[in-house]
């Protein structure tokens, strides 16, 4: 095991460090203090070989202009909150309408686009910290945040989410890594298998927003209980897909109750490099990279529409305005706390 720390870039005169931390076994991750975002995973392929399965930059320049919160860690508010407004105990707070000036997404970048500060580190793990102050973009709380990276001996990237508020206030973390697990010039995710545990997903209008109902998969192309390819139903003509260009849901993960599950896993022929995902949290969004649209990433490569795929772990999009999904409405001084792992085999 080794951390190794080097400078990545400078960000408005402060220095952004990145920290690569490496097993025994040679599996290694990167991770920057912008947005603490995992920018590199060398996952070992089936002859040993090891490849880089995420998408994204290799400048700091790349993140803070072009990006689409590749590898970010999002908050305090991942995912939409729909007509960018929600109310607590009687008062409601209007949030930055970021997309198409309805919508809030991601909040605004608020997390995923400064400079965290390193917290600590070990032979297998680096932590970061960050603050934001309430009324940042109409959000109330204000809030502190950590966010903890380890590799474990048998390729298990860890992510351990803390954050405290000092006033009640929703709080949803994720992870937005886009994976290719072909490699950033492997090309498309189309012939990529996946697998989701989820009997239910979240369907959503015209603005991406879920309205309190949940959709059965079943018989469905939302049905992924079983491999199939990204590709196989991504072009039926279902609105759903339509109204995304793409599959971008949240899946209902089985049988949630706070504990670590496995809730997805993605399997690439061509390499043979398998991803199974646990979380603690209860949904998962699947998004095919419907919006990527050509940006140059990694080695000057464009990154092309459906050239990754996220598997965003999170309580469900706009659970504000939707009282009957899982609550993550947080009391003054009550910690939120998550973990969401990312393990990588080779068959
Ligand atoms: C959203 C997509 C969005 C992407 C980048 C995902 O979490 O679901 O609709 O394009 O993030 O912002």
């Amino acid at each position: 095991m080794s951390t190794e720390k080097s400078l990545f870039g400078s960000y408005n005169g402060t220095d952004v460090n990145k920290y690569t931390i490496k097993n025994c076994r040679g599996m290694s991750f990167s991770v920057i203090e912008y947005g603490a975002t995992l920018t590199n995973i060398f996952a070992p392929d089936k002859n040993g070989k090891f490849v880089d399965v995420l998408v994204g930059f290799d400048d700091l320049d790349g993140f803070v202009e072009r990006s689409d919160y590749q590898g970010m860690t999002v908050g305090p508010y991942a995912n939409r909150i729909g007509g960018a407004k929600f109310s607590i105990d009687g008062r409601e707070y209007n949030l930055t309408a970021n997309e198409k000036g309805v919508t809030s997404l991601h909040s605004n970048g608020e997390l995923s686009h400064k400079v965290w500060k390193y917290d600590s580190s070990g032979e297998n793990y680096v932590s970061f910290t960050t603050d934001r102050r309430d009324g940042v973009g109409g959000y109330p709380g204000n809030m502190n945040f950590t966010v903890k990276f380890t590799l474990t001996d048998d390729n298990k990237i860890k992510i351990e989410y803390r954050a405290v508020s000092d006033k009640k206030t929703y709080i949803n973390l994720t992870n937005h890594s886009y994976f290719n697990l072909s490699g950033f010039a492997g090309g498309s995710i189309l012939d990529t298998k996946i697998k989701i545990d989820a009997d239910y997903f979240t369907p959503v209008d015209e603005f991406s927003i879920p309205k309190g109902k949940l959709k059965e998969v079943e018989g469905k192309a939302f049905d992924f209980r079983e491999f199939h390819k990204i590709g196989e139903r991504i072009e039926n003509d279902c609105r759903q897909l339509k109204n995304t260009h793409g599959y971008d849901h949240n899946f209902c993960i089985n049988n949630y109750d706070g504990s670590l599950r496995k809730c997805a896993e993605a399997v690439d022929e061509k390499s043979g490099i398998k991803l199974e995902v646990f979380t603690t949290l209860p949904g998962v969004q699947f998004y095919t990279g419907n919006f990527l649209n050509g940006t140059i990433g990694k080695d000057g490569k464009p990154m092309k529409k459906r050239t990754g795929f996220c598997f965003e772990t999170q309580y469900y999009p706009d659970t504000p305005n939707n009282p009957s999904f899982p609550s993550c409405l947080f009391d003054a001084g009550q910690e939120y706390t998550s973990e969401t792992c990312y393990l990588f085999s080779a068959e």
